[in-house]
């Protein structure tokens, strides 16, 4: 698909999803609609769309190990092992819990890209490739710490490490209302995953609607929430009512918070709601991933297959041994006389 169609489709359906709650409140005053049942609606979509992804990956079968290329070395001592081809294909589950833990906090696999490019003349050669990691790393953590971060609406006392984040992530005190760097950060590593599809010519041909949707909704959600910390000033006491009514099942919705957030909430709803269905759903995935979670024990452990069950047989030998009398007077050759 033509990228213009691509980021158009993409970017229409972010302005649209900005329109509903815009008209929805500030025209309709649907302020129920818009601040309890829509995000009901979107955490529960998320909460058993991501239960029933998984249970359906759980019982996808795996019948054997898939072990990656490095790491034989078990079975194969003269040749040289390093602490690397360990972690790459691990024989204990120790490596295995080591490699995921890898996986999961620093995105190993993503480290080791390379790419492939012509050197001079006909060779080609391969070269390191570490801004997709860097970009993906930090966009990761950013939302992490602007999501922990949140919890302060939804809480009350707010946990110590919420309040100790909140701090550390606002040491730029020197403005009123305080600055909370991951916010801002979490916006530019976004907006460089997005120029990234756009200006690499290699991944703009591979990339979809589907992958333009999310960078411009997650830009959009991170675009809302700035505007509403630092220009558009909503009402927290009324805010935090609303969240923590919502965390309790009691929820109230107070007057006069500003639309803006109900466009935030809105676009946080649609976020939520959409995971499940999408490429995002690779936060559950990785847990499932059957290269990563897999010790390389192929060699070691002989592996019988679970789904193997008893099956009543009727050898050869029984048969003739029921029917020998019989195949003999009709002329037929037997084994056993
Ligand atoms: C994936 C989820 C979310 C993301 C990525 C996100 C992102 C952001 C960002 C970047 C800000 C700017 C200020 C800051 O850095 O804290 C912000 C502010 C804000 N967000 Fe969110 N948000 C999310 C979910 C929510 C939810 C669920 C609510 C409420 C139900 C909410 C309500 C607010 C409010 C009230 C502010 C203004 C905070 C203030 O003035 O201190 N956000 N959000």
């Amino acid at each position: 698909m033509n990228v213009i169609v691509s980021l158009t489709i993409s970017s229409i359906a972010v302005v649209v999803l900005v329109l509903i709650p815009l008209i929805g409140v500030w025209g309709l005053h649907l302020h129920y609609l818009f601040g309890v049942v829509i995000p009901y609606l979107a955490a529960a979509t998320f909460f058993v769309g991501i239960v029933y992804r998984v249970v359906d990956w759980a019982k996808s079968p795996v019948p054997f190990r898939i072990p990656s290329t490095c790491g034989q070395q078990k079975t194969m001592p003269w040749v040289k092992r390093t602490y690397v081809d360990y972690l790459d294909n691990p024989d204990s589950t120790l490596g295995t819990v080591l490699r995921m833990v890898l996986e999961i906090l620093c995105f190993r696999s993503l480290f080791r890209n390379t790419k492939l490019q012509f050197g001079s003349g006909e060779k080609i050669k391969y070269a390191s490739a570490k801004w997709l990691w860097l970009g993906a790393i930090v966009f990761h953590y950013a939302f992490l710490t602007v999501l922990i971060r949140h919890l302060w609406l939804f809480t009350e006392p707010v946990p110590f490490f919420v309040q100790l984040l909140n701090k550390l992530d606002g040491f730029l005190q020197i403005f009123v209302p305080t600055i909370y760097l991951s916010g801002f950060v979490l916006g530019a590593a976004v907006t460089y995953l997005l120029l990234r599809r756009l200006f690499i010519p290699q991944v703009r041909y591979v990339s979809l609607p589907a992958d333009y949707f999310p960078l411009l909704l997650i830009i959009g959600m991170a675009f809302t929430g700035i505007l509403m910390r630092y220009l558009l000033k909503v009402d927290m006491i009324k805010v935090k009512e609303l969240t923590l009514g919502l965390v309790r099942f009691s929820p109230r919705v107070p007057d006069g918070i500003g639309v803006i957030f109900y466009i935030h909430l809105f676009l946080v709803s649609s976020l939520f709601a959409y995971f499940p269905f999408s490429k995002l759903v690779h936060m559950a995935g990785v847990f499932l991933s059957p290269t990563r979670n897999l010790s390389n024990n192929s060699r070691a452990v002989r592996h019988i297959n679970p789904w193997n069950y008893p099956v009543k047989v009727h050898t050869y030998q029984a048969y003739e041994d029921e029917f020998r009398e019989k195949m003999k007077a009709a002329g037929l050759p037997v084994e056993k006389e």
